[in-house]
């Protein structure tokens, strides 16, 4: 199954206890935590207090997307709060082998995310056999509720090519402007951990239950 990542950034923030709550139920999810220093990208959002809570009171894996300036700063923070999956911005750093050797003796999953106009290839061969995931960027980081950037496929495309070359499993992630529709094309192309702001959190009585089955068809 498809593992989908709601996106908190989209939530209520005045009433977050009660929107994990509703992810409570759902199988097979990740809390995707859209982490903004207002340097790397133009947005601010939180950071150690919220997910400190968010891991209290969610029993789902904790998925921290950092769009900051100098990420390896940020390794042993995440780590002691209880993070599972820790990505940072290839563009973000300049010691992408040095970072990647710390965070994988702490995290289960580590992984590496490109903006939209960063080639795939940047990334070595060597790196891609030893992460966890890739997230692709399908709108420039920074805000929720962007429209979907298509050059995504090529990457997804190249990605899949490599882990079967290769016989590796790592998650290709896809982030921003994801709905019912492309999610089809997406999962066909080979992405295999989709997340979701603004297309789930919009939904009726916050059924949020429907959109993330919606994503999963
Ligand atoms: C954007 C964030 C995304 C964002 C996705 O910088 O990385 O996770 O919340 O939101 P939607 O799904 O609304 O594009
Ligand atoms: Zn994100």
């Amino acid at each position: 199954m498809t593992t989908i990542a709601p996106s908190l950034l989209s939530a209520n923030f005045l009433e977050l206890g009660k929107e994990l709550e509703r992810f409570d139920s759902i199988q097979d999810l990740w809390l995707h935590l859209d982490i903004m220093d207002g340097h790397f990208v133009p947005n601010l959002t939180f950071g150690e207090t919220v997910l400190k809570d968010v891991h209290k009171f969610s029993k789902h894996p904790l998925d921290a997307h950092l769009m900051v300036k100098n990420p390896e700063d940020y390794i042993d923070i995440y780590h002691k709060i209880g993070v599972h999956n820790f990505t940072f911005h290839w563009e973000a750093t300049h010691h992408h082998d040095r970072l990647i050797q710390r965070a994988k003796e702490l995290y289960k999953s580590v992984g590496v995310s490109l903006n939209p106009a960063t080639d795939v290839r940047v990334i070595p061969d060597y790196i891609l056999k030893k992460i966890d995931l890739v997230l692709i960027m399908s709108v420039n980081p920074g805000f929720g509720g962007q429209k979907f950037i298509d050059g995504v496929f090529e990457k997804i495309s190249y990605l899949k090519n490599f882990k079967e070359v290769h016989k590796l499993d790592f998650h290709i992630q896809v982030d921003g402007g994801v709905n019912a529709e492309n999610a089809v094309k997406l999962i066909d192309a080979g992405a295999t951990n989709l997340v979701a702001g603004s297309f789930i959190f919009k939904a009726k009585d916050n059924n949020y239950k429907s959109k993330i089955d919606e994503l999963r068809k």
